[in-house]
């Protein structure tokens, strides 16, 4: 599974770049807004950072608009991934980006049949919102699991790129299943090298190591 961090902050990303868990990024409007960073400029940073690919998001709601934005932040580096909302007039502008060789990330995914019609236009990767789903008492994990069944079914190439994820155990669940990519919060992924379990165990080793009087270095 690869890991994109969820994220538009610049520092976090080189963090994580460092130790190889950034397979790459994705950002949207509201990250633009809490990172407080001029949209082109810190895509552009970020695009340095990572070798994988970066999703920014258009803003526009019409096709031919979407497809101008689309191709404005795709100039910005080669690992730009193109973000449009799983919308009709977003699956327009998919089928003519990827038609042009670019990388679409067709988001706002909550439904299977939604993930069907962004393969079919073609999109690189299909983000379906998993914890936007489990807020309203849905069940995230299972779109996930319908989607991977639909994509296997049939062939699909779209990549299923899991996302509003809120915990480790979404991650978990979610490779478990075979989503091909996660993205998630930086804090979310740092803590997936947490457990009570291994802290209660160090404690005990550290203690009987200061018994032995013992030293390595
Ligand atoms: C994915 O590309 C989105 O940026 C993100 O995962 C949304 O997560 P949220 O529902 O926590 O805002």
């Amino acid at each position: 599974m690869k890991f994109f961090v969820d994220t538009a902050d610049v520092d976090a990303i080189a963090e994580l770049a460092q130790l190889g868990m950034a397979d790459g990024v994705t950002t949207n409007p509201s990250l633009i807004l809490k990172s407080g960073r001029d949209i082109l400029e810190v895509t552009r940073e970020i695009c340095a950072l990572v070798d994988g690919p970066v999703s920014a998001e258009v803003v526009a709601q019409k096709a031919d608009a979407m497809i101008a934005e689309g191709r404005k932040l795709a100039d910005i580096a080669e690992n730009i991934a193109i973000k449009v909302p799983l919308t009709w007039d977003g699956l327009k502008a998919c089928k003519v980006l990827t038609g042009e060789g670019r990388m679409v990330n067709v988001t706002l995914c909550f439904s299977a049949a939604q993930a069907l019609l962004a393969a079919k236009a073609g999109a690189s990767f299909v983000s379906p919102f998993i914890g936007r789903l489990d807020d309203i008492n849905l069940d995230g994990m299972d779109l996930i699991a319908d989607i991977r069944a639909i994509y296997d079914n049939y062939g699909f190439e779209t990549q299923i790129l899991a996302a509003s994820i809120r915990s480790v155990n979404h991650i978990a669940q979610a490779a478990v299943i075979g989503a091909d990519v996660a993205t998630a919060p930086p804090a979310v992924l740092k803590a997936m090298a947490c457990h009570p379990l291994t802290d209660k165990g160090l404690a005990t080793f550290m203690t009987d190591w200061e018994k032995t009087g013992q030293k390595i270095l």
